[in-house]
């Protein structure tokens, strides 16, 4: 028996099983069926917004998807799509419980209970959990022995608008003339399976790994939450330098929860579209709404509060009072809309900013041992003789996660240089070298006297020419200013 044969027969099978099952829905499918069977649209359940988030994990209140129709027909094409095996038919012709019409091609099960036995003395029930429709159907039927449950199925089984295809449905159904097209600007929404980042590739403090716990809680416990009347829970700020993984933490729990990314880019606020803006923040945040359960992430806070001084246009005020509004009116216990601000510039920020956030998290530039974490997972696929992550660490104090995967780019492009894919600890001592000179031009302060530096075959701490007998000792400091906040 092949693996083939049990993706293609399990594939035939949940066909089977969904076309009959009514109560079975679209999130009853696991992901590479349903995209299969995708032929678009979304129901409107009577243009109900304000209905409240106690959905229980299902599709939700407010529309309902209409893009999957029963019953589910299984051809050479659509098994191939939705198995990824290149020769369906051949790999189960074979078994005596198959069959296929010669004339429209479809496959069938001639003996579905045969198939049945057949398929469950194969399929673990690691395998099931990955089927809700078939976990719930082996479960339904006490002769065959399976220990899985239609929910814990369900609960592992990425519900389906978490699809790429679900979110342009219902994104194409609320932006259907050209102006809101505009709209689109300013919000870029990014479904779970389009976000390649995971909390695996992070190197978190203890405080924001304790503060993500506390809002995956939160997430879960809703419905007790909104009981006790604890509302004001669910928006986030966080604080940090560049580089620190402030977009990529909200990100990759986008990803984790299986939750759609909606990015507000704050500074397209400003342009063109000036007097359109107030409505535009409005839509995003109704956009944010339909798409919920979601994460709205709003970029550069900072720029609220530069817009909020007095010189500004009336409309760009207008704009920002509206966003204030809106942020005061979404909820996550009510909307399930997780809201996740981010800030360079805490210090810019007024009061009114700061009190729509309940929780402040903060992204320190990475201390020792998170350094030499980052460079421990950045370098997980690299092969680097004699790596010693700590030494690295030592000499990139004051660098950021950003940092040092530039760092690591640069000895992965310097290496290339001499045809090698295989690094060397010196290949990357020397890119940090490479780094500093790079970070020394970028802070340089043209107007105190660096002008040395400047001039060709200066001192840049290490430039290459070494043609003046200067001194290349590197015991510069890196951060030049920018603060040293661990
Ligand atoms: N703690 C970290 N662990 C692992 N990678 C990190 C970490 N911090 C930053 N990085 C990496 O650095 C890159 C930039 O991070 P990110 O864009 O999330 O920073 P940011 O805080 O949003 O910066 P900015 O304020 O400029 O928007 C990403 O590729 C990310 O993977
Ligand atoms: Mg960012």
């Amino acid at each position: 028996m092949s693996d083939a044969a049990l993706e293609v027969v399990e594939f035939v099978l949940t066909a089977s099983v969904y076309s009959e099952d009514r109560t079975l829905d679209e999130n009853d499918l696991p992901p590479a069926y349903r995209r299969v069977y995708w032929t678009g649209g979304v129901d409107d359940e009577a243009g109900d917004d304000d209905d409240a988030g106690a959905d229980g994990g299902t599709a939700g209140g407010r529309a309902r998807p209409a893009g999957i129709s029963r019953p589910l027909s299984v051809t050479e094409q659509t098994a191939r799509e939705a198995t990824g095996v290149p020769e369906p038919w051949a790999a189960i012709s074979d078994l005596m419980f198959t069959e296929r019409d010669e004339f429209s091609g479809t496959i069938t099960l001639a003996e579905r209970g045969m198939a049945e036995r057949w398929f469950a003395d194969r399929a673990d029930d690691d395998r099931l959990l990955e089927n809700p429709t078939l976990a719930k159907h082996f479960a339904d039927h006490e002769e065959f022995d399976v220990d899985v449950s239609h929910d814990d199925a369900r609960e592992r089984n990425r519900p389906i608008r978490a699809d790429r295809v679900w979110i342009d449905a219902l994104l194409e159904q609320y932006f259907d003339d050209e102006e809101d097209e505009e709209m689109l600007d300013l919000v870029d929404v990014r479904a779970p399976e389009e976000v390649d980042m995971s909390l695996e590739d992070l190197v978190l403090t203890a405080d924001q790994e304790n503060e993500l716990d506390k809002i995956a809680k939160a997430i879960e416990h809703r419905d007790y939450l909104s009981q006790i009347g604890l509302r004001e829970i669910g928006k986030l700020l966080f604080v940090g330098p560049p580089g620190t993984g402030k977009t990529s933490t909200a990100q990759a729990l986008a990803q984790d929860m299986d939750l759609p990314f909606v990015e507000v880019k704050l500074s397209m606020i400003t342009s063109q579209y000036l007097g359109e803006t107030a409505k535009n923040v409005d839509k995003t945040f109704e956009v944010a709404k339909r798409l919920s359960p979601c994460i709205l992430f709003i970029d550069e806070f900072d720029f609220v509060a530069k817009t909020r001084r007095s010189d500004e246009h009336a409309a760009l005020k207008r704009a920002v009072n509206t966003l204030l509004k809106s942020i005061d009116n979404i909820s996550l216990i009510e909307d399930d809309v997780l809201l996740i601000g981010a800030t360079n510039h805490p210090d810019q920020l007024d009061a009114a900013a700061w009190r729509r956030f309940d929780e402040i998290v903060n992204f320190p530039k990475p201390d020792y041992d998170m350094r030499a974490d980052i460079l421990r997972v950045i370098t997980r696929q690299m092969d680097i003789e004699e790596f010693d992550p700590q030494f690295i660490a030592e000499i990139t104090d004051g660098l950021t996660g950003s940092d040092l995967r530039m760092v690591l780019r640069e000895a992965v492009l310097e290496a290339l240089t001499e045809d090698r894919t295989s690094l060397t600890q010196d290949d990357l001592v020397n890119a940090v070298k490479e780094f500093e000179e790079r970070d020394t031009l970028k802070n340089m302060d043209m107007m105190e006297g660096d002008h040395d530096a400047l001039v060709a075959g200066g001192d840049l701490g290490g430039a290459t020419d070494g043609g003046h007998g200067h001194d290349h000792d590197h015991d510069h400091d890196h951060s030049h200013g920018h603060d040293h906040d661990h």
